[in-house]
């Protein structure tokens, strides 16, 4: 396996995560080294089952081929019924990050220290529906809380304006229970307005599909946010 670049993850600043939702899958090993030229900091891979979410994409076969063909971390999204029984497959395959939904786990603690013991880095999405309160009892043991600010299933969707005070609540629960806790970014975010109000609010990951891929010149646009 390929050696992946060191994930970076001080707090305080913030990692621009592409949404490969977006990108061009025929031409899916241009894209991922057009990403990282670019300067983006790390990929974010949108798993989708027909079941969880009203929509299909990719599984670990795909992730292992676009391990071989990146050295940025993967972040693995896994928007899937019983995320469990496919936790190994996606490791293997070479994430970095796995994400689950809170939504979807029955057993989470067990889930999350499944993904850890595997050497990965978990994450706990969280749906616009479902309140951050529902954090308290994991938030000690993750490595990073997914904000989903659309409902998951779909790339280029509007932001859903109550995600910035979940981000506020997320980082007010991470600075007391768990500070190295990373806050993910996920749905609509775009550069500009929303993109400042997340990173104000406490976002340390913004992922973004439609308005990264949707542009002609990525690195243009990872500089100009990072001006
Ligand atoms: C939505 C996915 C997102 C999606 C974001 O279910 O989890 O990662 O690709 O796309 P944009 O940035 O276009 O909302
Ligand atoms: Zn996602």
């Amino acid at each position: 396996m390929e050696k992946t670049k060191k994930i970076k993850t001080e707090k305080g600043k913030y990692y621009i995560a592409p949404s490969l939702l977006s990108a061009d899958f025929l031409r899916l090993k241009e894209e991922l080294k057009a990403t990282e030229d670019a300067g983006a900091d790390m990929l974010h891979v949108d798993i989708m089952d027909g079941h969880f979410v009203p929509n299909m994409t990719i599984g670990p076969f795909i992730v292992k081929a676009m391990r071989k063909a990146t050295k940025l971390p993967l972040d693995v999204h896994l928007m899937i019924s019983n995320p469990d029984l496919y936790l190994d497959d996606f490791i293997d395959a070479g994430a970095d990050f796995v994400t689950v939904h809170m939504e979807a786990c029955i057993h989470l603690n067990r889930t999350v220290n499944r993904i850890k013991e595997r050497g990965a880095r978990a994450g706990v999405a969280l749906n616009p529906a479902t309140p951050v309160s529902s954090l308290e009892s994991i938030i000690y043991d993750l490595d990073m809380v997914l904000i989903m600010s659309v409902n998951p299933g779909f790339g280029g969707q509007a932001f859903i304006p109550h995600a910035f005070e979940k981000i506020e609540q997320t980082k007010r629960l991470a600075e007391e229970k768990n500070p190295g806790a990373l806050i993910a970014v996920d749905g609509g975010v775009k550069p500009g307005e929303i993109f400042k109000s997340v990173v104000d609010a406490g976002a340390d990951i913004l992922v973004m599909g439609s308005a990264f891929y949707g542009t002609n010149d990525y690195a243009d646009l990872v500089r100009s946010i990072r001006k």
